[in-house]
């Protein structure tokens, strides 16, 4: 039971006008509602957790986040991928401390209690000393109850009871088929992880993944000019037919239509047989989400199929995030290409990247002012695309423009209707 105070709620229908486009900057920068927000947003939701490529054999494990808790994703002994809660039920240390590896039980560096890989309490030094009463069975690590995967990706959720993982995708799930399922072998994991941490909400970048097609010429012109120096990135590229999908749940997605998308990197474009994927996925996919595009899988797992990134963004606090980001490839890939496009995924996303430079400046740019108090009595515009959503018949779901807002209209529109939601755990409470 967590005492009155520490689950004070806000109500945030004023802060978020979906339907007119127009936000409260509040939702980015209020510590109150970022608390709400661990709790609203993040605990019911399936979160991204791991690529199943990081887990061969039991022991292997991987230390991440679900919101700000810390959490251990392993392979058990039965092969099953399970998460538990990174914090020893003694006095709270974490259990794990290494980023990555393989073990055969999680023993706490303060005093010694050790959990095996079902997250059990196995030892406990000097047991004799605690009552009669004591029983490790009522100690053991807490497990995230729910686990699911989907092409690869890793979800889970503190829901004990929810919607399950391919439902909450919905239609999603047609466009990041586009990326993960390119033929039955599906996608492994290049190299570790990139983290950087970033001055600025998680939810500014998530929304741009989601929904933010319009600030690449600007944002990102003088790296367009590197990469096609005889275009002008003004008129070649703005101008480009695309849409976007404009998820339920929070989800979106924007990518170009073109009967010749590509793979950018060279070695990737000629070692990809289009004919195939075709097949596999339909024109409409190949001619838009399989390649230059953007997506975010709500609320803060986002990818880029053309660059080979997936990523999350880890909240840390209403003005921080981290930035974890994987490189992915099809499995079937020979090791050329594989480095071909781990290369090409350095040189434009990831901390060295020349577009991701770009993308992060945006956003501890808009967080730097966003305490100001006349700053915040001025309300941010979504108003790009409003009332062009529509079925388009030949996407799933509802689509808008390419260059719109609609997908971080629907992308707050579910945040709101979280926050205003109390979650199973607060019930419990009351
Ligand atoms: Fe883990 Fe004491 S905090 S054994
Ligand atoms: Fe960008």
């Amino acid at each position: 039971r967590r005492p009155a105070d520490l689950v004070r709620t806000v109500d945030v229908s004023g802060l978020v006008d979906a339907r007119g486009g127009l936000l409260d900057r509040a939702i980015f920068t209020d510590e109150q509602l970022y608390r709400q927000e661990l709790r609203r947003v993040f605990a019911p939701s399936w979160l991204f957790l791991a690529h199943a490529d990081q887990f061969h054999k039991p022991g292997d494990f991987f230390t991440t986040y679900m919101g700000e808790d810390p959490v251990i994703v392993v392979m058990d002994k039965g092969r099953r991928i399970r998460a538990y809660l990174n914090s020893c039920r003694h006095r709270g240390a974490r259990v794990l401390r290494a980023d990555v590896g393989a073990t055969r039980n999680f023993t706490c560096t303060y005093h010694g209690w050790a959990y095996d890989l079902d997250g059990k309490l196995v030892s406990v030094p000097n047991r004799e000393g605690y009552p009669d009463s004591f029983d490790t069975d009522d100690w053991g690590l807490v497990e995230v109850p729910n686990v699911d995967s989907y092409r690869g990706l890793i979800f889970g959720t503190w829901n004990p009871d929810p919607v399950g993982l391919r439902e909450s995708l919905g239609d999603m799930a047609w466009y990041m088929d586009a990326m993960f399922d390119h033929d039955d072998e599906g996608t492994v994991v290049v190299g570790g992880v990139h983290k950087w941490v970033l001055d600025g909400n998680w939810k500014l970048a998530a929304e741009q993944f989601a929904t933010d097609w319009y600030h690449v010429n600007m944002s990102h012109a003088s790296a367009l000019m590197v990469l096609s120096p005889t275009k002008n990135p003004k008129t070649e590229i703005v101008h480009r037919a695309g849409r976007q999908y404009v998820g339920t749940n929070g989800h979106g997605a924007g990518f170009p239509v073109h009967p010749k998308n590509r793979f950018n990197a060279k070695t990737v474009h000629e070692w990809t047989d289009y004919d195939a994927l075709r097949e596999r996925l339909g024109d409409a996919r190949v001619e838009g989400p399989l390649t230059d595009g953007h997506a975010t899988v709500f609320p803060n797992f986002s990818y880029l199929p053309v660059i080979g990134t997936i990523r999350v963004w880890h909240p840390k606090g209403p003005d921080r995030m981290e930035v974890w980001s994987w490189t992915v490839v099809d499995k079937s890939m020979p090791p050329e290409v594989r480095e071909a496009q781990r290369l090409y995924n350095l040189r434009t996303f990831g901390p060295s990247g020349i577009f991701e430079q770009d993308d992060g400046e945006n956003w501890s740019e808009v967080q730097a002012i966003s305490h100001g108090f006349i700053t915040n009595t001025v309300p941010l515009n979504y108003q790009m695309g409003l009332g062009s959503e529509r079925e388009d018949g030949r996407h799933p779901g509802t689509t808008s423009e390419l260059y719109s807002d609609a997908a971080g209209r629907a992308f707050y529109a579910h945040w709101r209707e979280l926050m205003n939601t109390p979650a199973w755990h607060e019930e419990r409470n009351q």
